[in-house]
């Protein structure tokens, strides 16, 4: 395939604030099998929000739309979803976004439910670094808080599938719903403590505009931090890299790793380096966009890709989170459309 010069610098590109293009997340599909109430109530979507197949980009243009954004300095690239592992023959599409020169980063975030089955051909086909997200231990909230529709021991077991194939320190991803599962937030530390894998405690965001979001309803990352260190001592770690959400924390005594993303009380879009693209080809260059710009038209050949990136991204100078209250309201895309 035609592609074009990553090592030119002249190809970087920086947006009106400054920000680089470093990171890309993927949707691979627009649906999932839970239902969280924090990204798609039950209540609002008791069906599948199905865009068509037909409507979903291939793998032939994800492998464009890829490399159309590495040229352009991007070298993270997460597939996300929905719940990606819904999405048939994913393992292939790995391996080709695995090949790609310059994706020097390739991780999945999924809600774990079908990763049993698909871990170790997700692994073989050249995945390194997986995000299961987890908000409970306790089996009737787990069900309660996937709508219905989720069962505790499938992810646990998706875990241990993973640990068996091979993936090491996989970050589990808790939102925490204050009067939901604050409570559980000691049992999920103590739980994921010494297993050599990252538990983030991630505060409940407006995205989207189904949600029924209220800022009552967020427990500030500090009073999870705090609840934590009480129980066992936790000193700061510096980022593993710039723009990193999470801030880490390490327990004293040496049993690994925990973080927390405070994108509500702590906004962090000074460095936000992330693009996101819709399974059917629209490019967010923000969680909380209203429209995404169609890169259908784009997608038969990266290097127009990439100019047509370039002018985008120049023109990007969203930084939702820190202005919040004066950017409520109107239209926002949803977090299943984009992922996490
Ligand atoms: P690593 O590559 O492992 O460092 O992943 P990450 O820290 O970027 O985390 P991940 O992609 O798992 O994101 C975790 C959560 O942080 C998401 O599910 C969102 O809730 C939140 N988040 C990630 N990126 C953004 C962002 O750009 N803006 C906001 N507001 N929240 C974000
Ligand atoms: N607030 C914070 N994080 C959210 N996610 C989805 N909806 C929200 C929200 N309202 C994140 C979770 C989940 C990932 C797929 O998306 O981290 O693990
Ligand atoms: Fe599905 Fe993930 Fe959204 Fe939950 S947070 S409904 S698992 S896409
Ligand atoms: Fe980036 Fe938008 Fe999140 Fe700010 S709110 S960190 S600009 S995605």
């Amino acid at each position: 395939m035609n592609a074009p010069d990553r090592n030119d610098q002249a190809a970087l590109v920086l947006d009106r604030l400054g920000r680089p293009l470093r990171d890309l997340r993927m949707s691979v599909i627009e649906t999932c099998n839970f239902r969280c109430p924090y990204c798609m109530p039950e209540e609002t979507h008791p069906d599948e929000p199905l865009l068509g197949s037909d409507r979903r980009l291939d793998f032939q243009q994800i492998e464009v739309a890829v490399r159309g954004f590495v040229a352009l300095g991007v070298s993270k690239v997460r597939l996300t979803g929905g719940e990606p592992l819904l999405r048939k023959d994913l393992p292939q599409l790995v391996r080709r976004l695995a090949a790609i020169e310059g994706v020097e980063d390739l991780a999945l975030t999924t809600n774990g439910s079908l990763l049993a089955r698909q871990a170790q051909a997700l692994r073989d086909a050249g995945l390194r670094r997986l995000t299961v997200s987890l908000d409970t231990l306790d089996p009737q909230r787990f069900r309660e808080m996937t709508g219905g529709r989720g069962d505790l021991a499938d992810v646990l077991a998706g875990i241990e599938a993973a640990e068996r194939a091979g993936f090491t320190s996989i970050k589990i991803n808790t939102v925490v719903l204050r009067g939901m599962n604050d409570g559980d937030v000691l049992d999920l530390a103590a739980h994921f403590r010494d297993s050599g894998h990252v538990l983030r405690f991630i505060e409940y965001m407006d995205v989207g505009t189904c949600n029924g979001w209220r800022r009552e309803g967020v427990l500030p990352s500090a009073q999870v931090r705090d609840a934590i260190a009480a129980r066992w001592p936790l000193r700061a770690l510096d980022a593993n890299y710039r723009g990193e959400v999470a801030r880490r924390h390490a327990y004293v005594n040496g049993q690994g790793e925990i973080g927390f993303i405070s994108s509500v009380s702590a906004p962090f879009c000074g460095d936000c380096h992330r693009a996101r693209l819709s399974a059917d080809g629209k490019l967010y260059t923000c969680l909380f966009a209203g429209e995404g710009h169609d890169l259908r038209p784009w997608l038969d050949d990266p290097v127009a890709l990439a100019g047509h990136l370039r002018d985008l991204w120049s023109a990007r100078a969203d930084r939702y989170s820190e202005l919040r209250g004066a950017a409520r309201g109107g239209r926002h895309i949803e977090m299943y459309v984009i992922g996490g």
